[in-house]
């Protein structure tokens, strides 16, 4: 499948976590300057939005309800609860067009089935 337009540049907040749903799909959205890093926005601890109150350190987003932190370019979790990874997608940047494909996850992590 190719890539779809999720957003606009512009509109994303520097640093802060911002749900898309792709083709079904939640995914959660976060700027760097002129990057945008791409995850699948379900914790893989529970079923819960990393976009609904997450927060951003470095390169991480830390699930709201219980505090496991998922690394933005691996997926994985770097402290408990969750153990699992959630996959992650490439960004493409058209002008100020956001573009990704759910269908192409750049890691081999499950989608959450919770
Ligand atoms: S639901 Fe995200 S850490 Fe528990």
């Amino acid at each position: 499948m190719a890539t779809t337009k999720v957003a606009v540049l512009a509109e994303l907040d520097e640093a802060v976590p911002h749900k898309v749903v792709v083709d079904g799909v939640p995914v959660c959205l976060v700027r760097f300057g002129d990057t945008v890093k791409a995850v699948h926005d379900t914790c893989s601890h529970q079923e819960w939005s990393l976009a609904d109150g997450g927060t951003v350190y470095d390169n991480a987003v830390e699930c709201s309800l219980h505090g496991s932190s998922f690394d933005l370019d691996a997926g994985r979790p770097s402290s408990l609860p969750a153990t699992r990874p959630i996959p992650t997608f490439a960004v493409e940047l058209d002008g100020d067009a956001v573009l990704l494909d759910v269908t192409a996850p750049t890691n081999d992590a499950p989608f959450p089935d919770h």
